[in-house]
Formats: structure tokens, C-alpha cells, sequence
């Protein structure tokens, strides 16, 4: 049998706790592994390897992210910082003191994570209330302290915590080696030219934010040898901007620049709204809205409302751009039209007077669920005449999808309870939910009913004030 050949390297440059660093892994290698391996940093601890517990948490120029989800390659000539970073020299950081003073740790194994998440938080300037601290550290599991202490903590700290000092660097880079095969490869595309040329010739499967693609990856439901193609870097690919009557999203709009952006608090508040039910800060600083059109979940949380404000999604290759309405887009479970030589580059959402849009989420939990049911629904009222009306819904088919019978049932009527039931009764007919592990076909049946019905009777009496 013939030996198997090593995993390409790469040699990657970036800093962490101010200490240049020089690499050679393959670019898949997890920052992670990285940080606890390569560099001996152990305070990052690893829990669940996907994601969903926070105890990987470092910063990446200054945001919070797992590390666990981050490939290596895409911190090149970035800023890492880990909790080995807090304190300046033996002293602690105002944050790690009132940690201690409030009790606020235990066994410790989610200490690190939680200090990183709420050091970002504190050094964005952002109202320490109590909803905002626990908003912060929604992504920061903690099975013994309680969390009780670990936020009233981040409160003491609140108003003391000093910004980074960044160190003169001493110029003795840090220089070390990967272990052989420690991650999959990943090829590198510093401009869109070069990642579609890279594409057509490779058939690669590109990585944006990775949180998706790293759990699958973890999970072994993508094979690790598989060409990947980095496209975070491509600036082309970013930005969020009006273009004569349309909101566009560039593929790698994170969910964290959704909220953060003054052109969406303005042209479509809801977007940001949606923004803020995805995963936690760490999901929300690298999940991309063209990461979550191509992942095709039907309980991808941004799909209902491309649907429901008649979006659509701009795909380019070798061969050119095209415009696919997201109506046509997702094909099956999982499946979108876009050929394997294409690349998401943009997302144009329409922007008409007068329309409302409202959204719900009905999921496990506030932070961190995956949709039981994710409904979007947009019209503009002529006097209390609903028109245009458009619904679009995940969670509750094979695919996203429109109600389109509920919304002829809402087409050209008034808000009314009659409305409203008969809006009700007509999706939990069209909609072919299943049973899965999050909930019960029966349920989000009904629960469709209930939603579609409380937004109508909401927005009449919002009408009748
Ligand atoms: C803990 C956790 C919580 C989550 N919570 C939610 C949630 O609440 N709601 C929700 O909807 N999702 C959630 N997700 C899923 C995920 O974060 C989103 O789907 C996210 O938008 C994916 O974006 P990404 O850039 O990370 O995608 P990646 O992982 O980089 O890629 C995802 C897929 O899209 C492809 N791809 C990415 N960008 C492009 C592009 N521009 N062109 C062509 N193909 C592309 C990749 O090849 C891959 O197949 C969660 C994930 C985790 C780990
Ligand atoms: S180890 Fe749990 S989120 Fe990374
Ligand atoms: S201190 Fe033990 S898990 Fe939080």
C-alpha cells in the first residue's frame, strides 16, 4: 500500500498576545490546536469542538470568537489574543480580579472562554446592563459556578477594564511547526479573479466564516482531504451598501456587521434583528449571510426573509454573474442551483416604501437555538388593505419555503381575527413539517398557525392606534 502523503504547509504569519508568530501547518489546522499545541497556550480550553460551549474563546482583533471553529490560515497578519494575554505581567486584569473578589469560577474549565467573551464585550464600549452582560456570555457554557456570580463579576469589572496595552513587540518572532497532517489543507485566494479561476479548475469547496464548514469538518460529515478554498479575505466579496432601490449584502456580510451597520438600521432594521438570533457572539463575528444562503438548512435563519422581500442572489464564475431570485434558489434538503464553480458574491434585497416585514424565531432557547419554526412576513397596507403580501418560512419542509395560500388568504383583506384565523388555518394546511429532534411535526404546524395569526392581529391593532 503507498504511503500517504503529507498535508501540504503553509507558512502563516500573525501575532498573538503581541508575540509574532510564524507557522507551518496546513491552513485547516485549527487555531485551536494551534494555541494549545504549537504554542504551549493551554489556557484556551477545548469542550465541545463545535461551537456551542465557548470554553475555546479567544479574540480575534479584539472580536470573540471559538477557536475551535477558526482555521488557521485566516489569522494571518491578524491579532490573537488569548487569556495568557490579560494580565500585564503578574498584574491581573481588572476583569480576572473581580472575577476572583465575586467567586465567579469554579472547576475553572469555562473560565477562560467566558473572561475573553466579556473582555470583548467591556471593551466595546457597549451599557453593561444586566441583559447585555448575559447577552455577551450567551455563548459561554458554565455547569458549575452559575451564572449568577460570573455576571455580577463582569458588572464589578464594568468601567475599569483598560484597553489592550500592546507591548513593543520584542522582534524575536516565535518560529513553530505544525505536527504532520495536523489539519486539512486549504488554498489560498487573495482576489475574486483568482478563487473563481482556483474553482473552476479545482471544484473546491470554499470556506467563509468556517462555522459550518469546521463543524463538519470535526464531525467527519466532509471529507478532510477534500480541496477547500479560502475565500474570507476577499475584500470584493464584503460591504453593505444601497444601490438605487436595493439593500446589497456582500456573501461575507457577518452577522455581527448586520447589526452593527447604520444602512440596515435604516433601510431594514430587521435584518439586524434577525442577526442577533444566530448562535452567540462568536457565531456572530464569523457566520456570513452567504455562508447561511449556501449551507441551504431549511432552519437557515436569513432564508424566510430573502424569500418573503422577493430577494435575490448574485452568483459568479469564470463564465460571468448571474441573478437568481431566492424564490428559485434552494432546490431541495440542502441543495441550491448554484454549479460547483460558483461563488456567492452578493445579495440584493429590494427595498419598497411603506413595507413592513416582521419576523419570528420559535426556538429551544433565546440564545444559541436552531429554529423549531422561522417565519418572515412582509406587505405594505393600502389604508388597511394588506397588498403584496409575501411569506416566507423555514423549519417546516425540506427547504425554505413561501406560504403561498396563507398569503392569498391576507392578500387585499384587513387585519381582522376573521383574517387572522383564516391566515392561520390556510398555512398549518400547506406547510408539510417533520418530526426531528428539536420538535414534532404536529407542533410546528401549530405553531406556524399561532405565529402568522398573532403578527396579523399585531399589526391591526398597531393600525388601530
Ligand atoms: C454554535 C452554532 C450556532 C449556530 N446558530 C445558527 C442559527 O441560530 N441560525 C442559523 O441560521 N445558523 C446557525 N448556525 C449555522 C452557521 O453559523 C450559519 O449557517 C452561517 O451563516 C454560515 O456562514 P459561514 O460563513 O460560517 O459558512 P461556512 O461554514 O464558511 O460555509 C457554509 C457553506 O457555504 C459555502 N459557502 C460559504 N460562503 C460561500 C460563498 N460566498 N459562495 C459559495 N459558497 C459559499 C461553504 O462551501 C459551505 O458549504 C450556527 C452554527 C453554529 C456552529
Ligand atoms: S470547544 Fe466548545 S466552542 Fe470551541
Ligand atoms: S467554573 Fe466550572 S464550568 Fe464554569
Amino acid at each position: 500500500m503507498a504511503a500517504p502523503t503529507a498535508t501540504p504547509t503553509e507558512t502563516i504569519r500573525f501575532t498573538v498576545n503581541d508575540t509574532p508568530v510564524e507557522l507551518d501547518a496546513p491552513g485547516g489546522r485549527r487555531l485551536l490546536d494551534v494555541l494549545r499545541y504549537d504554542l504551549g497556550l493551554t489556557g484556551t480550553k477545548e469542550g465541545c469542538g463545535e461551537g456551542e460551549c465557548g470554553a475555546c474563546s479567544v479574540l480575534i482583533d479584539g472580536d470573540v470568537v471559538d477557536s475551535c471553529l477558526v482555521p488557521v490560515c485566516q489569522v494571518a497578519r491578524h491579532d490573537v489574543r488569548t487569556v495568557e494575554g490579560l494580565a500585564d505581567g503578574v498584574r491581573l486584569d481588572p476583569l480576572q480580579s473581580a472575577f476572583l473578589e465575586a467567586g465567579g469560577t469554579q472547576c475553572g474549565i469555562c473560565t477562560p472562554g467566558m473572561l475573553m467573551a466579556a473582555r470583548a464585550f467591556l471593551a466595546s464600549g457597549a451599557e453593561p446592563t444586566d441583559g447585555a452582560i448575559r447577552e455577551a456570555i450567551a455563548g459561554n457554557l458554565c455547569r458549575c459556578t452559575g451564572y449568577t456570580k460570573i455576571i455580577e463579576a463582569i458588572a464589578l469589572a464594568a468601567g475599569a477594564v483598560p484597553a489592550f496595552r500592546h507591548m513593543p513587540s520584542t522582534g524575536a518572532v516565535r518560529r513553530v511547526a505544525a505536527p504532520p497532517n495536523g489539519g486539512p489543507a486549504i488554498v489560498p485566494s487573495p482576489t475574486l479573479r483568482q478563487a473563481l479561476r482556483l474553482l473552476a479548475e479545482t471544484g473546491g469547496r470554499p470556506i467563509a466564516g468556517g462555522t459550518d464548514v469546521m463543524v463538519a469538518l470535526a464531525a467527519r460529515s466532509l471529507p478532510r482531504d477534500g480541496p477547500l478554498l479560502d475565500i474570507w479575505g476577499l475584500e470584493e466579496l464584503r460591504g453593505i451598501r444601497l444601490e438605487g432601490d436595493e439593500l446589497v449584502l456582500g456573501a461575507l456580510t457577518t452577522y455581527a456587521e448586520l447589526r452593527r451597520s447604520r444602512v440596515v438600521a435604516e433601510a431594514l432594521p430587521v435584518l439586524a434583528e434577525i442577526a442577533a438570533t444566530i448562535g452567540a457572539a462568536q457565531i456572530q463575528n464569523r457566520g456570513t449571510v452567504g455562508g447561511n444562503v449556501i449551507n441551504a438548512s431549511p432552519a437557515g435563519d436569513m432564508l424566510p426573509l430573502l424569500l418573503a422581500t422577493e430577494s435575490s442572489i448574485v452568483l459568479a464564475s469564470v463564465r460571468g454573474e448571474r441573478t437568481v431570485p431566492a424564490s428559485a434558489f434552494w432546490s431541495g434538503y440542502r441543495r441550491t442551483v448554484r454549479a460547483a464553480d460558483e461563488l456567492v458574491v452578493r445579495i440584493r434585497i429590494p427595498l419598497v416604501p411603506d413595507r413592513r416585514v416582521r419576523y419570528r424565531k420559535i426556538g429551544t432557547r433565546r440564545a444559541l437555538a436552531i429554529s423549531k419554526v422561522v417565519m418572515a412576513v412582509a406587505w405594505r397596507e393600502d389604508g388597511s388593505t394588506w397588498r403584496d403580501v409575501r411569506i416566507g418560512l423555514g423549519s417546516v419542509a425540506e427547504r425554505p419555503i413561501r406560504a403561498l395560500g396563507a398569503e392569498a388568504v391576507l392578500e387585499g383583506s384587513r387585519p381582522t381575527t376573521e383574517t387572522a384565523d383564516r391566515a392561520a388555518a390556510a398555512v398549518e394546511a400547506e406547510i408539510r413539517p417533520i418530526d426531528d429532534v428539536r420538535s414534532t411535526a404536529d407542533y410546528r404546524r401549530a405553531v406556524s398557525g399561532r405565529v402568522l395569526r398573532r403578527i396579523v392581529l399585531e399589526a391591526g391593532e398597531a393600525g388601530a392606534r
